[in-house]
C-alpha cells in the first residue's frame, strides 16, 4: 500500500521511544552542571532550574521538532518527478476497427506449452487483468474446434511457441492458415528461448531468420508501425533489457515490419553505425493471406504487455481493442490521524496544492480525494496543528470524504446507533469547519465492515452521510489483484481498490538497499504503471505520511502519470467517486450482483469479522432438488440423523430459505448465517440445507461455491415426464390460474406462438426436467466427488436402501438404520416415520398427492421430448462416475 495502515503506525512506536531516548540523554547534560555547581549555588535552586530546562526541553522538542533522531523526516530528500517525454507532440492512437463485417468472436485461443508454463500464466494473467476473454488448450494435442456454425470461435489464436507454431504437422497447419484467411484471424507468436543458439536460422516456412540468445538494451517502437495504438512511439527504454535470451529478427520481405527494436548490449558505437535489431515483427500477410505479430521474448519486459495488447486489438481488427480511456482518484486516508512526527506541515499542504496543479494539466478533474478522522484534529506538534489549519484552510481546493470518527474499525461495533453516533461527530466537525459533506463517499479503516459485510456498517453508512460508494481491495480476496471485483449491497456500490503494493514510507528507501530503484521500475513500466494500464478506473488509497514526512506519494503519482504520458495513448482523466462509480458498473454491470465467501476461509476477512457473529457453522451438504422428486422425503429423513441439524425454518419459506437463487441472497451473508446459530452441546454436528429450487437456478451453482466450495451437493432425480406431471398437480392445487385454465397435455405442448402466460408455465414445467444440462453446470463448479445424484424412484419405493448408501458416500456416523425408522404406511402409500409400534408420522398433504394417472399421449410426447436430455445425462453419470439409475435405463431402452 501506498501509505501506512494502523499497524504500520504502531511499529512506528519504537522509533519515537529512541526518540525520547535521546531527549534523556541531552537533558543530562544540565543534570552534570548541576553537581559541579552543587558546592557553590543553592541546591535547590538548582534543581528548580534543571527541572524548569526539562520542561522547556520537552515542551521544545514534542511541539516543534518533527519525529527527532529518527531520520523519518524526508521532505527535502525527495527526488523529483520524472521529467517530460522526449516527444513531446501529442499522437492520435490509431484505430483498428475495420468496416468489413466479421464472422469472430472477441475471444483469444492461447496455445500453451503446459497448463503451468510461465509465459503461459503471464498471457492468461494479462488477459484476466483486461477482462479478455480466452481459452488455453496444450499444444501437441490436435486443435480444438475453431467454428460454431458459419461463426470463427476465436479471432486470435496465441502460441506461447513459436517453434511449436512453425512446426506444426502439415495437417493442423493448414487447417489452422485456412480458418486464419477464411475468418480474417490473426497470429500471436512468443519465441522461447532454446538451448542451441541460432544465428540467421530460417522459420520453418517463412522467410524470416532469426539470431536467439541475445542480450539487448535500449528499447524502441516503430512510429509507422499499425499496430501500436495502447503503445506510444518515440522514447526509448533505456538500459539492458530483462532476460539473457532475445531472439531477434532479420527479414528481406516487405510482408515483415519490425514493431519494436533493441540494441545489442555490447553495441558501443556511434549512435548512427548501431544496428537496429527487431524484437517484435509484424507479417502483413502479404505472402500467405494470414496476419501475424511475433515476439522475440515473452512478458517479462514491460512494453512487451503493452504490444501484446496491442497486436490482440489489431489482428481482431478492433474485436479486442481496449477502451484508451483511464480514471484516476488518489484517496488520502488518515487526514489528521498520523503520529507527531509524520504529520503535514503548512509547507506540505502548498506542496500538495502545487503538485495537485500539475496534475490537473495532465490529469483533467485530477483533485485528490481526502479522509479525515477528526477526532485527532490539532493532535500533532504546533508545526503540524498549523498544517492541519492550512488544510482546512485550503478546503475547497480539495475533495472530501468521510471516514470514521476515531479510526476504530467499524465491524467492533455491533450497534448501529453507536456507530452512527461515532459517525455523527465526524460529520459534526465537517460541518463546524466547513468540510463538504455530499461527496457520498467514505472507506473504512481496514477495510473492516465493507467485505466481508457488516450489515451495521452499511446501515450508519446511509443514514449519517448517505454513502453510495465506497471502495476496497478485499472483494472477492486479497490477492490476486487481477480478480478483483466490484459489487453492490444495499444501495452501496463498492469499487475494487488498486493499491502501490511496492513501497509504503521512507524507511523503505532509506533503510532497505535498492527500495528507490524498486519504486522506480514500479513507476516505469512496472506494477504501478500496469495497473493503470490494465485498469479502466483506478482508485489508489495513499496515506496523510506519503504526504508530510516523506512527500513519497507527490512523487510517486506525478511520475507515473507523466511516464503513461511517454509511453502510452491512454487518456487519463479523474472524477468524484460517485461518477467513477456509475462509470464502473456501467462498463461492468455483471459485477453489480454481489458473490459471497466465507469470512471463516481467510485469515484476513476472519480479523475483520465481527466476534459476536459466526461462519463455522455453514451448511456442508445442499440437496438441491429438482421440485417434485422427493426432495422433502429427504430432508425429513436426513433431519432424523443424529450427526445432522437442518437449518431453522425461514417464517416465510418454512424449510427451504432459498438464499442462492433468489433475492434473499442480496439480503446478505449474515441473513443466511442467522439460520445455521452456533450449535450448542454437541459440536460434530454439520447442518444441511435443502431448496429445491437450486437444481436449476443460473447463478445457484457458482454462488453456491463460492460460498461453499466443499460441500457436498444432493440432486434427486425421477423420471423427468413424472416431475414434470407432479409439478403441474403440484401448482394446480395451489391455484396457479394458467394451469387451472389448461389440460398438462396442452401446457406441455405449448408451442410458441401460444399466449405468454401458458408459454412461461410450459418452460417451467418441463426446463427443470433437463437434467444434463443443469447437472453439468453444478459439475463445472464442484468436483465429481462433491455431486451425489440419489434414484428419487428408489427413495420412493425403499429409501432405507438409498439413506444407507447415502450415510457411506457422507461417511456420516452414527450409522442409523432406516429400516427401523421408517415404515410404510399403507394409507398415505409412503414410507413415514415410524413414530411407534402402530404410529407412523408422515409428510404432509402437498407431498404424496393423489392424482389420475397421466394421459398416455403426454406420456408418450414427453418420453420423446426428454429422449435426447435423458441420453446426455446417462453419458454425464458415467463421466462422474455414478450409478445409472433404472429408472432412466427405462426410459432410454424403448423408443416410444
Ligand atoms: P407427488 O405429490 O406428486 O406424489 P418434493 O418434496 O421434492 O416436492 O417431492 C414431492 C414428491 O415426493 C411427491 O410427489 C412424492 O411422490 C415424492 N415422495 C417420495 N417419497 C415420499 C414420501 N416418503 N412421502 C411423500 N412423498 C414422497
Amino acid at each position: 500500500m501506498l501509505g501506512m495502515s494502523g499497524e504500520g503506525r504502531k511499529a512506528r512506536a519504537p522509533l519515537l521511544e529512541s526518540g525520547e531516548y535521546a531527549h534523556a540523554h541531552k537533558t543530562a547534560a544540565p543534570l552534570r552542571c548541576c553537581f559541579w555547581l552543587a558546592g557553590h549555588i543553592n541546591v535547590r535552586k538548582c534543581v528548580a532550574g534543571v527541572m524548569l530546562l526539562s520542561v522547556l526541553t520537552i515542551f521544545f522538542y514534542t511541539n516543534y521538532v518533527t519525529a527527532p533522531f529518527t531520520s523519518l523526516v524526508w521532505r527535502d530528500r525527495v527526488p523529483r518527478p520524472l521529467s517530460q517525454c522526449s516527444v513531446l507532440a501529442a499522437q492520435t492512437a490509431r484505430d483498428h476497427r475495420s468496416d468489413a463485417r466479421l464472422r469472430i468472436d472477441a475471444k483469444v485461443l492461447v496455445i500453451a506449452e503446459s497448463l503451468y508454463s510461465r509465459l503461459g500464466r503471464d498471457i492468461a494473467e494479462l488477459l484476466v487483468a483486461n477482462r479478455i476473454r480466452y481459452k488455453v488448450e496444450v499444444a501437441g494435442k490436435s486443435l480444438p474446434v475453431l467454428t460454431t456454425l458459419d461463426k470463427g470461435r476465436y479471432g486470435v489464436i496465441v502460441f506461447e511457441s513459436l517453434s511449436k507454431y512453425a512446426n506444426m504437422d502439415k495437417w493442423n497447419r493448414e487447417l489452422l492458415d485456412k480458418y486464419c484467411r477464411e475468418y480474417s484471424v490473426g497470429v500471436v507468436g512468443f519465441a522461447t528461448p532454446g538451448e542451441e543458439t541460432l544465428v540467421g536460422a530460417q522459420l520453418k516456412g517463412f522467410p524470416l531468420f532469426m539470431h536467439t540468445n541475445l542480450r539487448l538494451k535500449d528499447a524502441t517502437l516503430n512510429p509507422a508501425s499499425p499496430v501500436l495504438r495502447l503503445a506510444r512511439a518515440g522514447e526509448t527504454a533505456w538500459g539492458p533489457l530483462p532476460g539473457d535470451h532475445w531472439t531477434v529478427f532479420r527479414a528481406n520481405s516487405s510482408t515483415y515490419e519490425p514493431v519494436a527494436w533493441a540494441l545489442r548490449q555490447n553495441d558501443y558505437a556511434p549512435s548512427e553505425e548501431r544496428i537496429l535489431l527487431a524484437t517484435v515483427m509484424q507479417d502483413h500477410g502479404r505472402l500467405d493471406g494470414v496476419q501475424r505479430v511475433l515476439f522475440g521474448a515473452g512478458l517479462q519486459f514491460w512494453l512487451h504487455r503493452l504490444l501484446f495488447l496491442d497486436a490482440l486489438s489489431y489482428l481482431s481488427h478492433g474485436q479486442l481493442s481496449l477502451s484508451l480511456d483511464r480514471w484516476i482518484l488518489v484517496d488520502i486516508d488518515d487526514i489528521f490521524v498520523g503520529e507527531r512526527g509524520t504529520r503535514l506541515h503548512e509547507e506540505d499542504v502548498s506542496a500538495m496544492l502545487a503538485s495537485q496543479a500539475a496534475l490537473q494539466r495532465l490529469v483533467p478533474g485530477f483533485r485528490f480525494n481526502l479522509g479525515f478522522s477528526a477526532k485527532y484534529y490539532h493532535h500533532g506538534t504546533v508545526l503540524e496543528n498549523r498544517g492541519d489549519d492550512a488544510l482546512l484552510k485550503n478546503r475547497e481546493h480539495f475533495n472530501w470524504f468521510c471516514h470514521m470518527w476515531n479510526h476504530q474499525q467499524p465491524h467492533l461495533y455491533n450497534n448501529v446507533s453507536q456507530l452512527e453516533a461515532e459517525m455523527m461527530l465526524n460529520k459534526q466537525f465537517a460541518l463546524e469547519h466547513g468540510i463538504p459533506t455530499n461527496s457520498c463517499y467514505s472507506v473504512s479503516p481496514h477495510h473492516s465492515g465493507v467485505y466481508p459485510v457488516h450489515e451495521p456498517l452499511y446501515e450508519a453508512w446511509r443514514k449519517v452521510w448517505d454513502v453510495k460508494v465506497t471502495s476496497t481491495e478485499e472483494y472477492p480476496h486479497l490477492r490476486p489483484a487481477r480478480l478483483r471485483r466490484g459489487f453492490r449491497h444495499r444501495g452501496v456500490m463498492v469499487l475494487p481498490r488498486q493499491t502501490c503494493g511496492l513501497f509504503t514510507h521512507t524507511l523503505l528507501l532509506e533503510r532497505y538497499p535498492g527500495g528507490r530503484q524498486r519504486l522506480d521500475r514500479s513507476i516505469q513500466g512496472g506494477e504501478l504503471f500496469q495497473t493503470v494500464v490494465n485498469n479502466p478506473i483506478n482508485i489508489f488509497m495513499t496515506h496523510m505520511s506519503n504526504y508530510g514526512n516523506d512527500r513519497l506519494a507527490l512523487y510517486t503519482f506525478e511520475s507515473v502519470v507523466k511516464f503513461l504520458r511517454c509511453w502510452t495513448n491512454v487518456r487519463l482523466a479523474s472524477a468524484p467517486p460517485l461518477a467513477l462509480a456509475d462509470k464502473y458498473f456501467q462498463m461492468r454491470p455483471d459485477e453489480l450482483s454481489p458473490l459471497w465467501g466465507n469470512p471463516c476461509d481467510d485469515i484476513r476477512h476472519k480479523r475483520i469479522w465481527s466476534k459476536s457473529k459466526w461462519c463455522d457453522t455453514l451448511p456442508k451438504i445442499l440437496i438441491i432438488g429438482p421440485q417434485k422428486t422427493g426432495s422433502t422425503a429427504l430432508y425429513t429423513f436426513l433431519s432424523m440423523h443424529p450427526a445432522l441439524m437442518p437449518n431453522l425454518p425461514s417464517p416465510t419459506t418454512y424449510e427451504e430459505l432459498q438464499f442462492f437463487n433468489n433475492n434473499n441472497y442480496m439480503k446478505g451473508l449474515d441473513w443466511y448465517l442467522n439460520f445455521f446459530p452456533p450449535i450448542e452441546g454437541n459440536s460434530t454436528r454439520i447442518y444441511f440445507e435443502k431448496s429445491a429450487t437450486y437444481f436449476d437456478g443460473e447463478l445457484v451453482p457458482r454462488r453456491a461455491h463460492a460460498l461453499l466450495p466443499n460441500a457436498k451437493i444432493i440432486a434427486i432425480l425421477i423420471s423427468p415426464s413424472k416431475r414434470a406431471y407432479s409439478w403441474y398437480q403440484h401448482i394446480r392445487s395451489h391455484g396457479d390460474p394458467v394451469a387451472n385454465n389448461y389440460t398438462f397435455h396442452a401446457v406441455i405442448t405449448a408451442n410458441d406462438s401460444a399466449p405468454k402466460p401458458l408459454r412461461d408455465l410450459r418452460n417451467r414445467c418441463l426446463n427443470p426436467g433437463k437434467y444434463s444440462h443443469y447437472l453439468e453446470r453444478w459439475a463445472a463448479e464442484f468436483g465429481a466427488h462433491q455431486l451425489l445424484v440419489l434414484d428419487g424412484a428408489q427413495l420412493r419405493s425403499d429409501p432405507a436402501a438409498v439413506m444407507a448408501t447415502l450415510q457411506r458416500s457422507l461417511k456420516l456416523a452414527p450409522y442409523r438404520d432406516y429400516s427401523r425408522l421408517l415404515k410404510y404406511d399403507p394409507k398415505k402409500g409412503f414410507f413415514c416415520q415410524a413414530v411407534s409400534n402402530e404410529k407412523t408420522k408422515c409428510l404432509g398433504k402437498s407431498k404424496g398427492r393423489v392424482y389420475p394417472p397421466m394421459e398416455e399421449r403426454s406420456a408418450k410426447f414427453l418420453k420423446r421430448y426428454y429422449t435426447p436430455h435423458n441420453t446426455a445425462l446417462s453419458k454425464l453419470l458415467v463421466r462422474l462416475g455414478r450409478a445409472v439409475p433404472q429408472w432412466l435405463k427405462d426410459e432410454l431402452s424403448t423408443n416410444g
